[in-house]
Formats: structure tokens, C-alpha cells, sequence
């Protein structure tokens, strides 16, 4: 089949970034040409790839004369219909995008960083020049959870997202798990395997999946929602000790972006290490996968399962999106935008209340210190209940520990019930005071 039978229009595309997911989408439009056609009504041509060093791009379908280093020209050049931004990071990025959209080109983007920051204003931008900004890979990669956000739920009222969005700090509990690696081990496992950037703090202290749980925000409550509004924790405090007591309860930990509305609209957009009970569909997420569970007040419990990174499936997400945006120009429109018409107002203290486990570890874990330990949950009214204490050998002290019979150095196990997190902080903050207690204490909130 040849596509120019088909039609004789032809869309035409820039792509900027060549890098693992720029060269697997553009070997997608080179390869799909005629199939992308027959679906699109045009022929989506690649007409110039913007990279920085173009003798290095390994991607043999790319044609030599396609590439170029002048970025901005390809942004606003004339026969450019759909801009492709795959560089990532805030800046030159956000210049970029909105060169493009403001010269009148479509946009697709796998940029979370930015639209977690700048998307508000973009998708403006785009709603004022009367074309399409898409951004499906940026959250969960190859997952379709974006478009069933902006365009199958629209109708229902979504009440609470948990997502397992960075693949990365899945993998690492995940083997700490079903391996039992120690929390090093397995992040240099993840590093081997590809997973983890080179520089894994993003990833393992959760601040790439709070940019993605802006955007899921966004686009759940129509709202702006940006990076600044989300309370994030990583995972580098999780020991192998705390994996194995969740084990034990039937639980596993898993680190959540959460979006979650509460009764008179406040909302709370955070990441958090949690313990999440072995019979939710988010514990059997295992390996590097992604997963996205979504309530919703008509729909009930949905779940999106998937690759959440790599070149390929992310450049499938995005060729979705060039070919929507392409049959959108073939038919002279935009598609959905990106409504913003409620005000972000964050959840009270109120309205966010949970249980948590907390995790402390103890230089003496003696009946008398535990006691010390608990007392400071009560100095602040939090109802507390001791889970257990695991002591290790070396106890010379006097007392017992109430759990196991035994003191010594170890950690003690506390389940805070119906807790703000206001409350939560000022605990953690006086239990670091006590003499007894060595380092910050962990949190994990508890998922019912
Ligand atoms: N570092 C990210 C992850 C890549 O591990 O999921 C995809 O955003």
C-alpha cells in the first residue's frame, strides 16, 4: 500500500533530541510511514531532527541531511506542523515548546520536568494559538493514562490517583522484596539494568515522580497543579529490615505519587514511601513496570499497567500523540485542551488525616525507653500502637523489650492512627531529640 495513494497531504515534523527515545520515535514514523498514513488521512514526514552532536546520533533511518544543531530554526521553521520536544529538562526546553506553539505548531513532548513547572502556562498558550500540546509519555511512559484522563474520564469525577510512576525506585524495592537486596545493592542493580540515571537522586528520592503527580493532578481535578505544591519523600531510609516486617504483615512498600480530592475540594498531591496491603492490584507491580490506579465516583477502581520508560515504549506513547495531532490539522482543529477551571486549594490537616507506620531506630529498645518513645505520640494527642521491636544481641542494658523479651539497639515498630501530618511532623521532630533514638525515623503511610 502506498500512502501518497491514500492522501496527498503531509504533515510535517520536527523532532528535537535524537537520544534513546527521539531515535526510536523517529525510526517509528520512518518505519510506520504508510500504516501511519492510512490511520492519520496524511503522510507524517520527518523534515529535520535537532540534536547537539549529530555525528554521534546511532539511528541508521535517520536520513544525514535531516539533521541539524539549529534547534530554534526547526521550532519555528515555516513547513514545521508539529514540533516533537524530546531533550527534556526546564531550559532550553520551555523556550523551545513555546517558540513552537506561538509560531503555531503542535507540540509533543515527553518533558515531565517541565510541564510539572510550566505546564499551566503552555497549555494556555496552546489553547490561544488554537493548536495541540500532548504530552502522554511524559507520565508512565508507554501507558495510555493521560488521554483516558483528558478525554474517557472527563465525565466522571476522579477522586483518587496512586501511581506507581518511576520505574526505577519499583525495581529497587522490588528486589529488596522478592531478594532481599539491601537498599545499595539493588540500586546499583537498577543502575546496571539501565533503570536509574547516572545520577539516581531524582529517581530514588522521588522527585521524578513528583512531577509526574503534578501533571496527573492537573489533569484529574482541572486544576494548575505544579512541582512546588507536591510534598515528596524518597525511598533511600528503607532498609531491608523494614521490607522484611512489611513482608511479615502480608504488606509490601511501594513509592506513590497520590493525588487524592477530599470532602469540600481540598486537595493533597504528595509522593511517599507505603505499605500497601498484598491484595491491592498495585502489590503485584513488580520489576521496573509502572501501574496507575484510579478511582473515580462513576467508574469505580481503574488500573493501568506498563513499561514506564525505555526508548521504545515511550516513542510509542509519543507517536500516539504525533498522530492524533496530525489527524487534528488533516481536519483543520485542536483537540481537548487542558481545562484549568478550579483553584488549587490544598487538603487541611483535617481532611488528610491517615496511619502511618513509624519506624524508629534505638540505641536500647528497653521497656522504659519504649515507653519514652511512645509518650511523645501521646504528648502531641496521636493515638499509637507499638507493632514490634526487633533488638539484636548486643543488649546490656536492664529493661526488656516488650515485643521480643529482649533490649538492646534495634528498631521499634509504631502504628499512628488517624494522624495529621502536621501532628506527624512535630512526633518525628521530637523523637529525634531523644538521645535514644538514632537518626530520622521512617514514615510509611498506610494504604487501606
Ligand atoms: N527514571 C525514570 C524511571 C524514567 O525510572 O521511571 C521514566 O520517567
Amino acid at each position: 500500500m502506498q500512502s501518497d495513494q491514500l492522501t496527498h497531504k503531509t504533515i510535517r515534523v520536527g523532532l528535537l533530541g535524537a537520544g534513546t527515545v527521539g531515535s526510536q520515535t523517529a525510526r517509528l514514523i520512518v518505519e510506520q510511514r504508510d500504516e501511519l498514513a492510512a490511520r492519520t488521512g496524511a503522510v507524517v514526514e520527518l523534515v529535520g531532527v535537532a540534536c547537539l552532536r549529530p555525528e554521534e546520533v546511532d539511528a541508521p533511518w535517520i536520513a544525514r541531511d535531516l539533521l541539524t544543531t539549529d534547534t530554534a530554526a526547526l521550532c519555528a521553521r515555516e513547513d514545521v506542523d508539529i514540533v516533537i520536544e524530546l531533550i527534556g529538562g526546564l531550559e532550553p526546553a520551555h523556550t523551545f515548546v513555546k517558540t513552537a506553539l506561538e509560531h503555531g505548531k503542535s507540540v509533543v513532548t515527553a518533558n515531565k520536568a517541565l510541564l510539572a513547572k510550566f505546564g499551566p502556562e503552555l497549555y494556555k498558550c496552546a489553547e490561544s494559538h488554537g493548536v495541540d500540546l500532548y504530552f502522554e509519555a511524559a507520565v508512565a511512559g508507554a501507558i495510555p493514562i493521560l488521554r483516558p484522563l483528558r478525554e474517557s474520564l472527563i465525565g466522571d469525577e476522579i477522586t483518587q490517583i496512586f501511581g506507581i510512576v518511576n520505574g526505577t525506585t519499583n525495581y529497587i524495592l522490588d528486589e529488596m522484596t522478592v531478594r532481599g537486596l539491601d537498599f545499595d545493592t539493588a540500586l546499583r542493580a537498577a543502575q546496571e539494568k539501565g533503570y536509574a540515571e547516572a545520577d539516581p537522586t531524582g529517581d530514588v528520592e522521588g522527585f521524578d515522580a513528583a512531577n509526574k503527580a503534578a501533571i496527573l493532578a492537573t489533569l484529574a481535578f482541572q486544576m494548575p497543579v505544579s512541582i512546588d505544591d507536591v510534598s515528596v519523600e524518597g525511598i533511600t531510609a528503607i532498609t531491608a529490615a523494614d521490607i522484611a516486617a512489611a513482608s511479615a504483615e502480608k504488606r509490601v512498600i511501594k513509592l506513590l505519587a497520590a493525588v487524592e480530592r477530599h470532602d469540600e475540594n481540598g486537595v493533597s498531591v504528595s509522593v511517599y514511601p507505603a505499605l500497601v496491603g498484598a491484595e491491592h492490584p498495585l502489590a503485584s507491580v513488580h520489576g521496573s513496570f509502572n501501574a496507575v490506579f484510579v478511582k473515580a465516583q462513576a467508574a469505580d477502581d481503574l488500573m493501568f499497567y506498563g513499561r514506564g520508560a525505555g526508548g521504545a515504549p515511550t516513542a510509542s506513547a509519543v507517536v500516539g500523540d504525533v498522530v492524533s495531532a496530525a489527524r487534528n490539522l488533516v481536519r483543520g482543529c485542536a483537540g481537548f485542551g487542558v481545562p484549568m477551571y478550579n483553584k488549587y486549594v490544598p487538603a487541611s490537616d483535617e481532611q488528610a488525616r491517615a496511619d502511618f507506620v513509624v519506624r524508629c531506630n534505638m540505641e536500647d529498645t528497653s521497656l522504659a525507653l519504649c515507653e519514652e518513645v511512645m509518650d511523645v505520640f501521646a504528648s502531641h494527642g496521636v493515638q499509637v500502637e507499638r507493632l514490634a521491636s526487633s533488638c539484636e544481641a548486643q543488649y546490656e542494658g536492664d529493661g526488656d523489650c516488650p515485643a521480643c523479651g529482649i533490649g538492646g539497639q534495634g528498631d521499634m515498630r509504631m502504628l499512628a492512627k488517624a494522624c495529621s501530618e502536621a501532628d506527624l511532623h512535630e512526633v518525628i521532630a521530637d523523637l529525634q531529640k531523644l538521645d535514644v533514638v538514632c537518626g530520622k525515623p521512617l514514615v510509611l503511610r498506610v494504604i487501606k
